[in-house]
Protein backbone atom coordinates (compact mmCIF):
# COMPACT_ATOMS: atom_id res chain seq x y z
CA UNK A 1 0.00 0.00 0.00
CA UNK A 2 1.44 3.53 -1.16
CA UNK A 3 2.39 5.67 2.16
CA UNK A 4 -0.07 8.38 1.12
CA UNK A 5 -3.02 6.73 1.01
CA UNK A 6 -3.43 7.30 4.57
CA UNK A 7 -4.41 11.03 3.61
CA UNK A 8 -6.66 9.83 1.15
CA UNK A 9 -9.88 8.61 3.23
CA UNK A 10 -10.69 4.74 2.47
CA UNK A 11 -14.27 5.28 1.61
CA UNK A 12 -15.57 2.43 -1.13
CA UNK A 13 -16.39 5.40 -3.40
CA UNK A 14 -12.32 5.23 -4.51
CA UNK A 15 -13.54 4.42 -8.00
CA UNK A 16 -11.51 1.32 -9.70
CA UNK A 17 -9.26 2.13 -12.69
CA UNK A 18 -9.07 1.62 -15.41
CA UNK A 19 -12.55 2.61 -15.86
CA UNK A 20 -14.91 0.90 -18.17
CA UNK A 21 -15.91 2.10 -22.12
CA UNK A 22 -19.01 2.03 -22.55
CA UNK A 23 -18.29 1.04 -26.17
CA UNK A 24 -14.90 0.00 -27.73
CA UNK A 25 -14.73 3.40 -29.71
CA UNK A 26 -16.41 5.73 -27.07
CA UNK A 27 -14.37 6.97 -23.92
CA UNK A 28 -15.09 6.35 -19.85
CA UNK A 29 -17.94 8.59 -18.67
CA UNK A 30 -15.43 9.40 -16.21
CA UNK A 31 -12.47 11.23 -17.58
CA UNK A 32 -14.69 13.96 -18.38
CA UNK A 33 -16.47 14.60 -15.09
CA UNK A 34 -12.93 14.45 -13.18
CA UNK A 35 -11.44 16.88 -15.43
CA UNK A 36 -14.65 19.17 -14.34
CA UNK A 37 -15.00 18.31 -10.75
CA UNK A 38 -11.52 16.07 -9.76
CA UNK A 39 -8.56 16.79 -11.70
CA UNK A 40 -6.85 15.04 -8.90
CA UNK A 41 -8.69 11.99 -8.20
CA UNK A 42 -7.98 8.63 -6.13
CA UNK A 43 -7.94 5.84 -7.64
CA UNK A 44 -7.85 1.96 -6.79
CA UNK A 45 -5.57 0.01 -9.02
CA UNK A 46 -6.12 -3.94 -9.61
CA UNK A 47 -3.43 -4.39 -7.24
CA UNK A 48 -5.61 -2.62 -4.40
CA UNK A 49 -2.93 0.74 -3.90
CA UNK A 50 -4.65 3.62 -4.60
CA UNK A 51 -2.74 6.20 -6.57
CA UNK A 52 -3.83 10.01 -8.06
CA UNK A 53 -5.22 9.89 -11.29
CA UNK A 54 -4.92 13.03 -13.67
CA UNK A 55 -7.12 14.41 -15.83
CA UNK A 56 -6.39 17.83 -17.28
CA UNK A 57 -3.83 18.53 -20.37
CA UNK A 58 -1.86 21.01 -18.16
CA UNK A 59 -1.74 19.10 -15.21
CA UNK A 60 -0.43 15.64 -17.05
CA UNK A 61 2.31 17.54 -19.68
CA UNK A 62 3.71 19.33 -16.80
CA UNK A 63 4.23 16.03 -14.38
CA UNK A 64 5.26 13.85 -17.80
CA UNK A 65 7.80 16.82 -18.81
CA UNK A 66 9.20 17.07 -14.89
CA UNK A 67 12.50 15.47 -15.34
CA UNK A 68 12.37 14.67 -11.33
CA UNK A 69 9.62 12.21 -12.23
CA UNK A 70 9.88 8.66 -13.56
CA UNK A 71 8.28 5.11 -13.66
CA UNK A 72 10.37 3.97 -10.98
CA UNK A 73 7.39 1.76 -9.54
CA UNK A 74 9.60 -0.68 -7.72
CA UNK A 75 10.36 2.24 -5.06
CA UNK A 76 9.62 1.62 -1.28
CA UNK A 77 5.96 2.48 -1.09
CA UNK A 78 4.98 2.97 -4.69
CA UNK A 79 1.51 1.61 -5.94
CA UNK A 80 2.00 -1.30 -7.69
CA UNK A 81 0.00 -1.57 -10.85
CA UNK A 82 -1.49 -5.40 -10.30
CA UNK A 83 -1.58 -7.59 -7.49
CA UNK A 84 1.23 -10.30 -9.02
CA UNK A 85 3.83 -7.92 -9.99
CA UNK A 86 6.40 -5.21 -8.81
CA UNK A 87 4.66 -2.44 -10.99
CA UNK A 88 3.50 -5.01 -13.54
CA UNK A 89 5.11 -4.05 -17.04
CA UNK A 90 6.07 -0.56 -15.80
CA UNK A 91 8.07 -2.10 -12.85
CA UNK A 92 10.43 -4.15 -15.19
CA UNK A 93 10.41 -0.96 -17.69
CA UNK A 94 12.01 0.91 -14.86
CA UNK A 95 13.22 4.01 -16.27
CA UNK A 96 15.11 1.89 -19.37
CA UNK A 97 12.72 2.28 -22.64
CA UNK A 98 10.32 -0.88 -22.05
CA UNK A 99 13.11 -3.45 -21.81
CA UNK A 100 11.28 -5.53 -19.76
CA UNK A 101 13.62 -6.35 -17.04
CA UNK A 102 16.77 -3.83 -16.61
CA UNK A 103 15.63 -1.48 -13.98
CA UNK A 104 18.19 1.53 -14.54
CA UNK A 105 18.69 4.75 -12.48
CA UNK A 106 17.57 8.01 -14.28
CA UNK A 107 21.34 8.55 -14.98
CA UNK A 108 21.48 5.39 -16.50
CA UNK A 109 18.49 5.96 -18.56
CA UNK A 110 19.22 9.19 -20.09
CA UNK A 111 23.00 8.19 -21.02
CA UNK A 112 21.01 5.37 -22.88
CA UNK A 113 18.16 7.49 -24.35
CA UNK A 114 20.83 9.85 -25.87
CA UNK A 115 22.76 7.18 -26.78
CA UNK A 116 20.01 5.66 -28.74
CA UNK A 117 18.47 8.87 -29.91
CA UNK A 118 21.57 9.08 -32.04
CA UNK A 119 21.32 6.00 -33.70
CA UNK A 120 17.36 6.69 -33.75
CA UNK A 121 17.67 9.61 -36.38
CA UNK A 122 15.21 11.17 -38.36
CA UNK A 123 16.97 10.33 -41.22
CA UNK A 124 17.04 6.86 -40.90
CA UNK A 125 13.20 6.94 -40.16
CA UNK A 126 12.95 8.84 -43.48
CA UNK A 127 15.18 6.13 -45.37
CA UNK A 128 13.38 3.17 -43.95
CA UNK A 129 9.57 4.80 -45.50
CA UNK A 130 10.34 3.38 -48.66
CA UNK A 131 10.58 -0.35 -47.07
CA UNK A 132 7.74 0.12 -44.52
CA UNK A 133 5.58 0.62 -47.74
CA UNK A 134 6.70 -1.90 -49.40
CA UNK A 135 6.03 -4.30 -46.48
CA UNK A 136 2.33 -2.54 -45.82
CA UNK A 137 1.90 -3.57 -49.63
CA UNK A 138 2.37 -6.89 -49.25
CA UNK A 139 0.64 -7.53 -46.39
CA UNK A 140 -2.36 -5.77 -48.15
CA UNK A 141 -2.44 -7.87 -50.94
CA UNK A 142 -2.02 -11.25 -48.93
CA UNK A 143 -5.37 -9.99 -47.39
CA UNK A 144 -6.99 -9.09 -50.51
CA UNK A 145 -5.74 -12.39 -51.72
CA UNK A 146 -7.08 -14.62 -48.61
CA UNK A 147 -10.93 -12.62 -49.49
CA UNK A 148 -13.18 -10.50 -47.33
CA UNK A 149 -14.01 -10.56 -44.41
CA UNK A 150 -10.38 -9.86 -42.95
CA UNK A 151 -9.27 -8.66 -39.89
CA UNK A 152 -7.25 -6.06 -40.18
CA UNK A 153 -5.17 -6.35 -36.52
CA UNK A 154 -4.01 -9.93 -37.47
CA UNK A 155 -3.34 -9.14 -41.53
CA UNK A 156 -1.75 -5.89 -41.01
CA UNK A 157 -1.47 -4.41 -37.26
CA UNK A 158 0.17 -7.02 -35.55
CA UNK A 159 2.66 -8.47 -37.97
CA UNK A 160 3.82 -4.69 -39.90
CA UNK A 161 5.46 -3.18 -36.51
CA UNK A 162 7.62 -6.33 -36.11
CA UNK A 163 8.84 -6.73 -39.63
CA UNK A 164 9.58 -2.94 -39.30
CA UNK A 165 11.65 -3.46 -35.92
CA UNK A 166 13.04 -6.23 -37.89
CA UNK A 167 14.64 -4.04 -40.24
CA UNK A 168 15.46 -1.60 -37.95
CA UNK A 169 17.51 -3.98 -35.75
CA UNK A 170 19.17 -6.01 -38.95
CA UNK A 171 17.24 -9.07 -38.83
CA UNK A 172 16.80 -10.86 -42.04
CA UNK A 173 13.34 -11.42 -43.66
CA UNK A 174 13.59 -15.15 -43.12
CA UNK A 175 13.70 -14.55 -39.47
CA UNK A 176 10.73 -12.17 -38.89
CA UNK A 177 8.56 -14.76 -38.28
CA UNK A 178 10.28 -16.57 -35.39
CA UNK A 179 10.75 -12.87 -34.08
CA UNK A 180 7.11 -12.53 -34.11
CA UNK A 181 6.34 -15.28 -32.04
CA UNK A 182 9.25 -14.24 -29.44
CA UNK A 183 7.51 -11.35 -29.20
CA UNK A 184 3.56 -12.08 -28.84
CA UNK A 185 4.70 -14.71 -26.63
CA UNK A 186 6.42 -12.29 -24.71
CA UNK A 187 3.83 -9.67 -24.67
CA UNK A 188 0.78 -11.67 -24.45
CA UNK A 189 1.03 -13.01 -20.74
CA UNK A 190 -2.14 -14.50 -20.94
CA UNK A 191 -2.25 -16.38 -24.08
CA UNK A 192 0.77 -18.65 -24.06
CA UNK A 193 1.53 -21.20 -20.89
CA UNK A 194 4.37 -20.20 -18.15
CA UNK A 195 6.58 -23.05 -19.85
CA UNK A 196 5.86 -21.52 -23.43
CA UNK A 197 6.80 -17.85 -22.14
CA UNK A 198 10.41 -19.30 -20.52
CA UNK A 199 11.46 -21.25 -23.80
CA UNK A 200 10.41 -18.10 -26.10
CA UNK A 201 12.74 -15.70 -23.50
CA UNK A 202 15.36 -18.72 -23.56
CA UNK A 203 15.54 -18.76 -27.55
CA UNK A 204 14.85 -15.35 -28.14
CA UNK A 205 17.50 -14.14 -26.03
CA UNK A 206 20.26 -16.87 -27.54
CA UNK A 207 19.03 -15.70 -30.86
CA UNK A 208 19.74 -11.79 -30.05
CA UNK A 209 23.13 -12.75 -28.84
CA UNK A 210 24.08 -14.80 -31.82
CA UNK A 211 23.07 -11.67 -34.00
CA UNK A 212 24.18 -8.59 -32.18
CA UNK A 213 27.54 -11.02 -32.50
CA UNK A 214 27.27 -10.92 -36.13
CA UNK A 215 26.77 -7.42 -36.26
CA UNK A 216 29.82 -6.19 -34.62
CA UNK A 217 32.00 -8.93 -36.36
CA UNK A 218 29.90 -7.51 -39.87
CA UNK A 219 28.87 -4.80 -39.22
CA UNK A 220 25.36 -3.36 -41.54
CA UNK A 221 23.41 0.04 -42.30
CA UNK A 222 20.99 -0.92 -39.09
CA UNK A 223 20.80 1.02 -35.71
CA UNK A 224 22.55 -2.18 -33.73
CA UNK A 225 25.23 -1.79 -35.86
CA UNK A 226 25.16 1.77 -35.22
CA UNK A 227 24.89 1.43 -31.69
CA UNK A 228 28.05 -0.38 -31.77
CA UNK A 229 29.91 1.99 -33.61
CA UNK A 230 29.07 4.69 -30.86
CA UNK A 231 30.33 2.44 -28.18
CA UNK A 232 33.40 1.13 -29.57
CA UNK A 233 35.04 2.22 -26.46
CA UNK A 234 32.93 0.01 -24.38
CA UNK A 235 34.37 -3.30 -23.14
CA UNK A 236 32.52 -5.88 -25.31
CA UNK A 237 30.21 -7.68 -22.53
CA UNK A 238 29.08 -4.12 -21.89
CA UNK A 239 28.13 -3.52 -25.59
CA UNK A 240 26.81 -6.69 -26.26
CA UNK A 241 24.05 -6.42 -22.96
CA UNK A 242 23.21 -2.86 -24.44
CA UNK A 243 22.80 -4.00 -27.59
CA UNK A 244 20.87 -7.25 -26.63
CA UNK A 245 18.73 -4.91 -24.14
CA UNK A 246 18.14 -1.81 -26.54
CA UNK A 247 17.19 -4.52 -29.25
CA UNK A 248 14.16 -6.00 -27.01
CA UNK A 249 13.25 -2.66 -25.18
CA UNK A 250 12.84 -0.95 -28.68
CA UNK A 251 10.59 -4.38 -29.75
CA UNK A 252 8.53 -4.11 -26.34
CA UNK A 253 7.93 -0.30 -26.69
CA UNK A 254 7.16 -0.32 -29.89
CA UNK A 255 5.64 -3.67 -31.20
CA UNK A 256 2.00 -3.98 -29.61
CA UNK A 257 1.57 -0.59 -29.35
CA UNK A 258 1.73 0.38 -32.77
CA UNK A 259 -0.01 -3.15 -33.67
CA UNK A 260 -2.86 -1.76 -31.42
CA UNK A 261 -3.13 1.82 -32.81
CA UNK A 262 -3.33 0.35 -36.08
CA UNK A 263 -6.44 -1.62 -35.62
CA UNK A 264 -8.06 1.73 -33.84
CA UNK A 265 -6.85 4.09 -36.52
CA UNK A 266 -8.47 2.62 -39.22
CA UNK A 267 -11.71 1.52 -37.10
CA UNK A 268 -11.74 5.38 -36.04
CA UNK A 269 -11.87 6.40 -39.51
CA UNK A 270 -14.60 3.91 -41.13
CA UNK A 271 -16.52 4.02 -37.90
CA UNK A 272 -17.91 7.11 -39.78
CA UNK A 273 -17.79 6.95 -43.62
CA UNK A 274 -17.54 10.40 -44.50
CA UNK A 275 -14.24 10.54 -42.68
CA UNK A 276 -13.04 7.62 -44.73
CA UNK A 277 -14.25 10.13 -47.89
CA UNK A 278 -12.74 12.83 -46.99
CA UNK A 279 -9.10 11.10 -46.67
CA UNK A 280 -10.21 9.73 -50.14
CA UNK A 281 -11.05 13.17 -51.97
CA UNK A 282 -7.70 14.89 -49.75
CA UNK A 283 -4.63 12.43 -49.14
CA UNK A 284 -2.96 15.55 -47.43
CA UNK A 285 -5.37 14.87 -45.01
CA UNK A 286 -3.46 11.44 -44.32
CA UNK A 287 -0.75 13.18 -42.03
CA UNK A 288 -2.98 15.20 -39.45
CA UNK A 289 -5.71 12.59 -39.88
CA UNK A 290 -2.69 10.40 -37.95
CA UNK A 291 -2.08 13.09 -35.27
CA UNK A 292 -5.81 13.73 -34.70
CA UNK A 293 -6.43 9.58 -34.59
CA UNK A 294 -3.51 9.33 -31.75
CA UNK A 295 -5.24 12.78 -29.75
CA UNK A 296 -8.87 10.91 -30.13
CA UNK A 297 -7.68 7.65 -29.25
CA UNK A 298 -10.31 6.48 -26.48
CA UNK A 299 -8.67 3.19 -25.72
CA UNK A 300 -5.16 3.73 -24.92
CA UNK A 301 -4.92 1.70 -21.86
CA UNK A 302 -3.88 2.29 -18.49
CA UNK A 303 -1.93 5.66 -18.65
CA UNK A 304 1.39 6.61 -17.55
CA UNK A 305 2.35 6.18 -14.25
CA UNK A 306 4.61 8.66 -12.21
CA UNK A 307 6.39 8.11 -8.93
CA UNK A 308 6.67 11.46 -6.86
CA UNK A 309 9.94 11.43 -5.46
CA UNK A 310 9.53 15.49 -3.69
CA UNK A 311 6.79 17.16 -2.84
CA UNK A 312 4.73 19.28 -5.96
CA UNK A 313 1.79 21.43 -6.79
CA UNK A 314 -0.76 20.03 -8.95
CA UNK A 315 -4.06 21.60 -9.83
CA UNK A 316 -3.51 23.63 -6.29
CA UNK A 317 -2.83 20.65 -4.42
CA UNK A 318 -0.09 19.56 -2.85
CA UNK A 319 0.89 16.22 -3.39
CA UNK A 320 3.46 14.96 -1.09
CA UNK A 321 6.91 12.92 -2.34
CA UNK A 322 6.12 9.23 -2.11
CA UNK A 323 2.85 9.95 -4.51
CA UNK A 324 2.06 7.89 -6.81
CA UNK A 325 0.13 9.60 -9.67
CA UNK A 326 -1.54 8.19 -13.49
CA UNK A 327 -1.29 10.16 -16.20
CA UNK A 328 -4.58 10.45 -18.67
CA UNK A 329 -2.93 11.00 -21.37
CA UNK A 330 -6.18 9.96 -23.34
CA UNK A 331 -8.18 12.20 -21.07
CA UNK A 332 -5.28 15.37 -21.19
CA UNK A 333 -6.06 14.86 -25.17
CA UNK A 334 -9.95 15.25 -24.87
CA UNK A 335 -9.32 18.64 -22.46
CA UNK A 336 -11.36 21.39 -24.03
CA UNK A 337 -8.89 24.00 -22.07
CA UNK A 338 -6.53 22.86 -24.64
CA UNK A 339 -8.31 21.39 -27.79
CA UNK A 340 -11.41 23.29 -29.23
CA UNK A 341 -13.72 21.54 -30.12
CA UNK A 342 -12.35 18.28 -28.12
CA UNK A 343 -15.22 16.07 -28.46
CA UNK A 344 -15.05 16.05 -32.05
CA UNK A 345 -12.81 14.54 -34.71
CA UNK A 346 -11.30 16.90 -36.91
CA UNK A 347 -8.97 15.48 -39.69
CA UNK A 348 -7.13 18.75 -40.34
CA UNK A 349 -6.58 19.71 -36.80
CA UNK A 350 -3.85 21.93 -36.64
CA UNK A 351 -1.83 22.37 -34.62
CA UNK A 352 -2.26 18.92 -32.65
CA UNK A 353 0.06 19.19 -29.47
CA UNK A 354 -1.30 15.75 -28.46
CA UNK A 355 0.32 13.92 -25.91
CA UNK A 356 0.05 10.53 -27.31
CA UNK A 357 3.23 9.80 -27.35
CA UNK A 358 4.05 11.26 -23.69
CA UNK A 359 6.04 14.42 -23.30
CA UNK A 360 9.10 15.46 -21.87
CA UNK A 361 12.75 13.61 -21.09
CA UNK A 362 10.70 10.13 -21.23
CA UNK A 363 8.70 10.96 -24.48
CA UNK A 364 8.21 8.18 -26.97
CA UNK A 365 11.91 7.51 -28.81
CA UNK A 366 10.14 5.85 -31.54
CA UNK A 367 7.01 8.35 -32.42
CA UNK A 368 8.50 9.04 -35.85
CA UNK A 369 9.15 5.69 -37.04
CA UNK A 370 5.60 4.74 -35.53
CA UNK A 371 4.02 7.98 -37.18
CA UNK A 372 5.55 6.92 -40.46
CA UNK A 373 3.75 3.34 -39.87
CA UNK A 374 0.41 5.06 -39.54
CA UNK A 375 0.81 7.43 -42.23
CA UNK A 376 1.80 4.37 -44.79
CA UNK A 377 -0.78 1.89 -43.61
CA UNK A 378 -3.38 4.54 -44.26
CA UNK A 379 -1.72 5.59 -47.46
CA UNK A 380 -1.83 2.29 -48.88
CA UNK A 381 -5.23 1.22 -47.95
CA UNK A 382 -6.89 4.45 -49.31
CA UNK A 383 -5.08 3.63 -52.53
CA UNK A 384 -5.64 -0.40 -52.49
CA UNK A 385 -8.78 -0.21 -51.17
CA UNK A 386 -10.93 2.36 -51.30
CA UNK A 387 -14.23 0.65 -51.18
CA UNK A 388 -12.89 -0.59 -47.87
CA UNK A 389 -15.72 -1.11 -44.83
CA UNK A 390 -15.93 -2.65 -41.29
CA UNK A 391 -17.62 -5.59 -41.76
CA UNK A 392 -19.34 -5.41 -38.50
CA UNK A 393 -21.62 -2.65 -36.84
CA UNK A 394 -19.51 -0.24 -34.51
CA UNK A 395 -20.92 -1.38 -31.20
CA UNK A 396 -20.15 -4.73 -31.92
CA UNK A 397 -16.17 -3.86 -32.15
CA UNK A 398 -14.69 -5.59 -28.91
CA UNK A 399 -11.66 -4.22 -26.71
CA UNK A 400 -9.06 -6.37 -26.52
CA UNK A 401 -9.02 -6.27 -22.38
CA UNK A 402 -4.80 -6.27 -21.58
CA UNK A 403 -4.32 -3.81 -18.75
CA UNK A 404 -1.35 -1.90 -20.15
CA UNK A 405 -1.66 -1.50 -23.97
CA UNK A 406 -5.24 -1.05 -25.24
CA UNK A 407 -6.55 -1.99 -28.76
CA UNK A 408 -9.32 -4.03 -30.38
CA UNK A 409 -9.53 -7.89 -30.84
CA UNK A 410 -10.54 -7.56 -34.01
CA UNK A 411 -11.44 -4.65 -36.80
CA UNK A 412 -13.51 -7.16 -39.38
CA UNK A 413 -13.20 -5.38 -42.82
CA UNK A 414 -14.72 -6.00 -46.35
CA UNK A 415 -14.19 -4.17 -49.35
C1 LIG B 1 1.43 4.33 -31.90
C2 LIG B 1 2.45 3.73 -31.36
C3 LIG B 1 3.15 4.16 -30.11
C4 LIG B 1 2.65 4.80 -28.99
C5 LIG B 1 1.22 5.29 -28.76
C6 LIG B 1 3.74 4.96 -28.07
C7 LIG B 1 3.63 5.59 -26.84
C8 LIG B 1 4.69 5.77 -25.97
C9 LIG B 1 4.59 6.52 -24.73
C10 LIG B 1 3.35 7.18 -24.18
C11 LIG B 1 5.82 6.49 -24.15
C12 LIG B 1 6.24 7.23 -22.88
C13 LIG B 1 6.38 6.38 -21.68
C14 LIG B 1 6.58 7.22 -20.42
O1 LIG B 1 6.41 8.43 -20.41
O2 LIG B 1 6.89 6.64 -19.39
C15 LIG B 1 6.70 5.73 -25.01
C16 LIG B 1 8.02 5.46 -24.76
C17 LIG B 1 8.85 4.77 -25.62
N1 LIG B 1 8.55 4.31 -26.87
FE1 LIG B 1 6.76 4.46 -27.80
N2 LIG B 1 4.89 4.41 -28.61
C18 LIG B 1 4.57 3.92 -29.85
C19 LIG B 1 5.44 3.31 -30.75
C20 LIG B 1 6.78 3.10 -30.54
C21 LIG B 1 7.70 2.53 -31.50
C22 LIG B 1 7.34 2.08 -32.91
C23 LIG B 1 8.94 2.45 -30.89
C24 LIG B 1 10.24 1.92 -31.40
C25 LIG B 1 10.40 0.93 -32.23
C26 LIG B 1 8.78 3.01 -29.55
C27 LIG B 1 9.80 3.12 -28.64
C28 LIG B 1 9.67 3.71 -27.41
C29 LIG B 1 10.75 3.76 -26.44
C30 LIG B 1 12.15 3.19 -26.61
C31 LIG B 1 10.24 4.43 -25.30
C32 LIG B 1 10.96 4.72 -23.99
C33 LIG B 1 11.57 6.07 -23.98
C34 LIG B 1 12.27 6.36 -22.68
O3 LIG B 1 12.14 5.62 -21.71
O4 LIG B 1 12.99 7.34 -22.62
N3 LIG B 1 7.46 3.39 -29.38
N4 LIG B 1 5.98 5.32 -26.13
Amino acid sequence: MSEFSAEIPEVPEVPEYPFRNPTALEPPPEWAELREGCPVAPIRLASGDTALLLTRYQDVKEILSDPRFTRRLDAEGAARVTANESGGVFGGAGDGGGDGGTAMTADTHRAWRQLVGRAFTAKRVTGMRPGIQAMTERLVESMIAQGEPADLVDAVGFPLPVWVICDLLGVPDSDRESFAYWSDTMLSLTRFSQEEIDAAQGEFDAYLLAHVTAKRAEPGEDLLSELASLVEGLDGRLTEQLLIMTAKGLLVAGHETTANMIGKMVSMLLADRSRWEALLADRALVRPAVEEVLRFDANPGFGMPRYLTEEVEVAHRTLPAGTTVVCSMASANRDERQFEGAGEMRLNRSPNPHVAFGAGPHSCLGQALARTELQVVLDVLLERLPTLELAVPVPELRRREGLVVGGLEQVPVRW
